[in-house]
């Protein structure tokens, strides 16, 4: 299996609420063993998993790889899912790496990982950084979920266009569109000009991701977003990898 980032250079778009519930999907529905990294400073993923840093400055430790990222991974509650908890120490994870100044760092941390997981996912931060260019390179699939608005849409073009130009196209991005609202006009028209986009609808349950410390899969698994998710995760299951690149969906054979 593949290292999925969660990514789009917007904030506030559902990065943090795809990481967890499509890695609770992997580790859950189909026994994969999973590990989440929570690249962002802001430590979203890593408190609703209940994770705890080793140290304050713990998560930066092992991109400067003063310390193994064995260290720091711990389970969580939800059997099979891995955390590598973010902290405050990578709250400014461009310029930690610009400083670095190694392309592969990430790509390589990653690489030493993949032995003990079916599945990688990356929590990304907003942004499109020198963390962006790591993840890029790190990568085997971006999932960059989008709210079906301009705004939204302008940001996964300007993703598009950074991948295509500074990284020759790969891996390849797939939009997912996130807090759908039928009701909505714009939102209607979008999805209908782009059919074959997952569509995760926006629900208020979601939000008690942050209060209860759980995916959305683990307290409400029967809403239509988090069957939403179970869905793009089986969608993702199926997919054909080689190298960085799709082939196709397999059909489950
Ligand atoms: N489908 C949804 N329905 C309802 N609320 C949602 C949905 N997806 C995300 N949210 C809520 O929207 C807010 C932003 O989501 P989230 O934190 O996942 O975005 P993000 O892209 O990770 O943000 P950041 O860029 O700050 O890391 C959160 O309060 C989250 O609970
Ligand atoms: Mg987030």
């Amino acid at each position: 299996m593949p290292t999925i980032a969660i990514f789009n250079p917007k904030g506030g778009v559902g990065k943090t609420m795809l990481a967890v519930n499509l890695a609770w999907a992997a580790a859950t529905i189909s026994k994969r063993r999973v590990l989440l990294w929570d690249l962002d400073g802001q430590g979203a993923s890593t408190f609703i998993l209940g994770g705890k840093g080793k140290r304050h400055d713990a998560a930066g430790a092992v991109l400067y790889r003063d310390i193994d990222p064995d260290v720091l991974i711990h389970p969580t509650s939800i059997p099979h899912l891995d955390l590598l908890p973010a902290d405050a120490s990578i709250r400014s994870l461009d310029a930690i790496f610009s400083e670095i100044d190694k392309d592969n760092r990430l790509r390589k941390l990653i690489t030493g990982l993949e032995k003990h997981y079916d599945l990688i996912v990356l929590d990304c931060p907003p942004g499109l950084g020198a963390t962006a260019d790591q993840v890029a390179r790190a990568a085997d699939l971006v999932l960059a979920p989008i709210i079906p608005s301009t705004l939204s849409r302008r940001s996964f073009h300007a993703l598009r266009e950074f991948i295509d130009r500074h990284h020759k196209g790969q891996p390849p991005v797939y939009p997912v569109f996130n807090m759908v609202d039928r009701r909505r006009r714009e939102h209607r028209e979008t999805l209908d000009a782009d059919p074959g986009c997952p569509v995760i609808p926006m629900a208020a349950v979601v939000e008690q991701m942050g209060s209860r410390q759980l995916p959305l899969g683990a307290y409400a698994p029967r809403t239509p977003t988090a069957r939403a998710v179970e869905k793009l995760w089986h969608t993702l299951e199926k997919l054909k990898l080689d190298g960085k690149k799709i082939l196709s969906p397999d059909g489950g054979k």
